[in-house]
């Protein structure tokens, strides 16, 4: 088992990650601080892996909810749903709620361990692989809001994060891709040594090697740990992690959320944001390239849709929360490996980003 550690003085925590972690109760237990647990997980999840957790589990109270799948469940309605299982079984302050699931269950049980009475603990059981190296790992936590994604939420730290690589020998390889993609942002903003390592091992990743899949979660996980460690609240340095997510949020706005996955269109943004770094000649074209190359060899997309205009573009970009008076901030690269948050964006070249980007 990799072991990291999360440093946030008094809210630090540990990242375990390992094989067949979900039937070690040493772990788990050395964590859970009561006696009673609420399993919070959805309806595709629960058929695989909620009874394994719970006979882990089976010397504690256990109550479950289980979430409807999908990003368009993760509204204040559902979410309000936890609370109901919480009272009713009269889970006390002492109650831990763990999230079994990707980054919506995640995200969602996360926000009610940091409402109910107030703050209750709260473990994290990602069983994606994006949710393994990117959303329990940071403490963000929340739900959408029809005017905006992830728009009501709340900073809240879990106290262990245990990231189990069998959970993904049933993952669609469609979200396997998904989370390859924030795997090699890491490589491309703080890593590049990690970029020459995926560009040589991306097929192991492709194929679920356990210990290819370890490696990459353990130093993605570091290089998260890292960034969070140094900002927690997003004050600065963490903006750096959403290299690619201007544009990709653009591009699942534009084209209706769930049509593109979050990793897809972080991909084709991360092109994109590749694209307008080699214009500043921050990055030499054969990067580019390399970039290009490692997301196609990912099976994930490099282009942006065909009817996407400039302006459709622009006018996404426009309402993007990482906008901050009304100017347009963009995450983009000094360097392979370094990344840098800029407001001095040359639109004319912007303009020939998107034509360079977009699909035929
Ligand atoms: P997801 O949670 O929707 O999971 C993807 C699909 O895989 C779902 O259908 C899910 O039921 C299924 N699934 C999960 N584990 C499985 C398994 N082991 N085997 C088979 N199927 C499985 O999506 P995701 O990509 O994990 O997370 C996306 C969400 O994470 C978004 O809501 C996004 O906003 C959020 N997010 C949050 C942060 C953060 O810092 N909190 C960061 C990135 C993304
Ligand atoms: N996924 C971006 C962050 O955690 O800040």
């Amino acid at each position: 088992m990799q072991l990291l550690q999360v440093e946030l003085a008094d809210r630090s925590y540990p990242i375990c990650i390992g094989d067949d972690l979900i039937s070690n109760a040493g772990l788990l237990k050395k964590t859970i601080q009561g006696r009673q647990v609420c399993i919070v997980t959805n309806s595709v999840v629960a058929p695989l892996y909620l009874e394994a957790l719970k006979k882990t589990l089976s010397d504690y109270q256990i109550d479950q909810v289980i979430l409807p799948d999908g990003e368009k469940y993760k509204t204040l309605d559902v979410w309000s749903k936890i609370f109901d299982t919480l009272l009713s079984a009269r889970h006390n302050r002492s109650t831990t709620v763990i999230a079994l699931g990707g980054g919506v269950v995640g995200d969602m049980a996360g926000f009610a361990a940091a409402s109910y009475q107030r703050g209750v603990d709260f473990i994290q059981i990602p069983t994606t692989l994006l949710s393994m190296v990117d959303s329990s790992v940071g403490g963000k936590t929340g739900v959408n809001h029809p005017m905006g994604k992830n728009m009501i939420g709340a900073f809240y730290q879990p106290k262990l994060v245990m990231a189990d690589i069998s959970l993904l020998k049933t993952l669609p390889a469609r979200e396997l891709s998904a989370g390859l993609a924030e795997i090699i942002k890491y490589g491309l903003i703080s890593d590049s040594d990690f970029f020459v390592w995926l560009e040589n091992n991306i097929d192991q990743l492709m194929q679920g090697n356990v210990e290819a899949l370890t490696y990459a979660v353990k130093r993605s996980c570091e290089n998260k740990a890292f960034v969070v460690g140094k900002d927690e609240r997003e004050s600065g340095l963490r903006a750096i992690l959403n290299l690619g997510h201007t544009f990709g949020h653009a591009i699942e706005t534009a084209q209706g959320y769930g049509n593109w996955l979050h990793g897809e269109a972080v991909a084709a943004g991360m092109v994109m944001a590749a694209d307008l770094s080699w214009r500043r000649g921050a990055i030499s074209e054969t990067d580019l390239q390399r970039i290009i190359q490692l997301l196609i060899r990912a099976k994930l997309p490099v282009k942006s849709p065909a009817n996407m205009t400039d302006e459709e573009f622009l006018s996404l970009m426009g309402v993007d929360k990482k906008v901050m008076d009304g100017r347009l901030r963009l995450v983009l690269l000094q360097a392979m490996g370094k990344a840098e948050v800029t407001s001095d964006i040359n639109l004319e070249q912007l303009r020939q980003t998107f034509a360079a980007c977009r699909a035929a």
